[in-house]
């Protein structure tokens, strides 16, 4: 029998997975788990559940001992971990892909949707009992029919987002290192999609949102200058990774009028926000809920366990992160 950390509360059938074949050590309190507690709880692990909180480097693997295996991160982003160290110890380090792309896509398409028709603003209106009245020009927002939803980072869950605005009536144009795999686009109507540079797409779409990873060539991959880039009409949505914005230049190009609107459920310096967004009603603003219903939590933490058992038993990671 092994012996398992897991860093924070996960779904109860990712455990009872463990539970069933190792020796598991769990946090099991509400609040997150502090670092010193973590380092202590680690000592001495086989295998360790993280989450996206965690971050896990020279320290962290050092805290762990020689015997560590696998990290298996509860999350399809990785970048809190240190892949490069995780290698150099010979350690094993897994994600969750796939069991997330759905619920991730919704949450994208919730913030256009919202941002875009100002359904927070209204929300905002009626909640804080300001008197309002139905009116031909009140709180009018922009169509989704018709316009260009511009996607950086065509993978899974970009896909996923196009589908929904297909669905919508939306043209799309993606920005990536590489063409889409066919698989990726299968279904969708070949006129309404196509590859463009980012410049392009900056320049042409209504929405552009985010699903490309975060990693040191995406850091403020969103700055002044691509705010300026943009219609001053278009909107910014942002479901993968806080620091992919540069958000003080988003809070100026929201201040200045150089774009229309964001709808962010990620945060440069998250759980941080910046007071600037806070105050504008352009801004949908959500505490990071992209893969947060109860399926597919439950879904992450048993591919979590799954691949800290593969590991266990010699065999190899479902879903490895390199
Ligand atoms: C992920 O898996 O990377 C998400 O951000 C978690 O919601």
């Amino acid at each position: 029998m092994a012996v398992v950390a897991v860093t924070n509360r996960i779904p109860a059938s990712g455990l009872e997975a463990l539970r069933a074949e190792h020796e598991v050590r769990a946090w099991e309190h509400e609040e997150c788990i502090s670092r010193d507690e973590c380092l202590r709880l680690i000592a001495g692990a086989d295998a360790v559940v993280t989450l996206l909180t965690e971050r896990v480097g020279e320290e962290f693997l050092a805290a762990a001992g020689p015997q560590l295996q696998v990290v298996a991160n509860v999350a399809v982003g990785y970048n809190n971990i240190d892949v490069e160290a995780c290698r150099a110890h010979g350690v094993i380090a897994t994600n969750t892909p796939k069991v997330l792309t759905e619920t991730t896509a919704d949450t994208a398409f919730g913030l256009m949707l919202m941002v875009t028709r100002r359904f927070g603003e209204g929300e905002r209106i009626i909640r804080s009992q300001t008197p309002w009245q139905w009116g031909m020009f009140y709180l009018l927002g922009m169509g989704l029919q018709g316009k260009t939803l511009g996607i950086v980072g065509m993978g899974q869950i970009g896909a996923a987002m196009a589908r929904r605005a297909i669905a919508f009536g939306m043209d799309i144009v993606y920005a990536d290192e590489h063409e889409a795999a066919v698989e990726l686009l299968a279904g969708m109507p070949s006129g309404s999609v196509r590859r463009a540079s980012f410049d392009e797409l900056l320049r042409v779409s209504d929405v552009v949102s985010l699903h490309c990873p975060y990693m040191p060539s995406t850091h403020h991959l969103m700055g002044a200058d691509q705010f300026a880039a943009m219609k001053r009409t278009a909107y910014i949505v942002n479901s993968a990774r806080g620091p992919i914005i540069d958000e003080e230049a988003l809070v100026a190009a929201l201040q200045s009028g150089q774009i229309a609107g964001a709808g962010l459920d990620v945060f440069e310096k998250e759980p941080a926000v910046h007071p600037g967004l806070l105050e504008m009603d352009n801004v949908v603003l959500l505490p990071h809920l992209g893969s947060a219903t109860t399926e597919t939590r439950a879904a992450m933490a048993e591919l979590a366990a799954a691949n800290v058992l593969a590991v266990l038993r010699g065999e190899a990671p479902l879903t490895p992160v390199t």
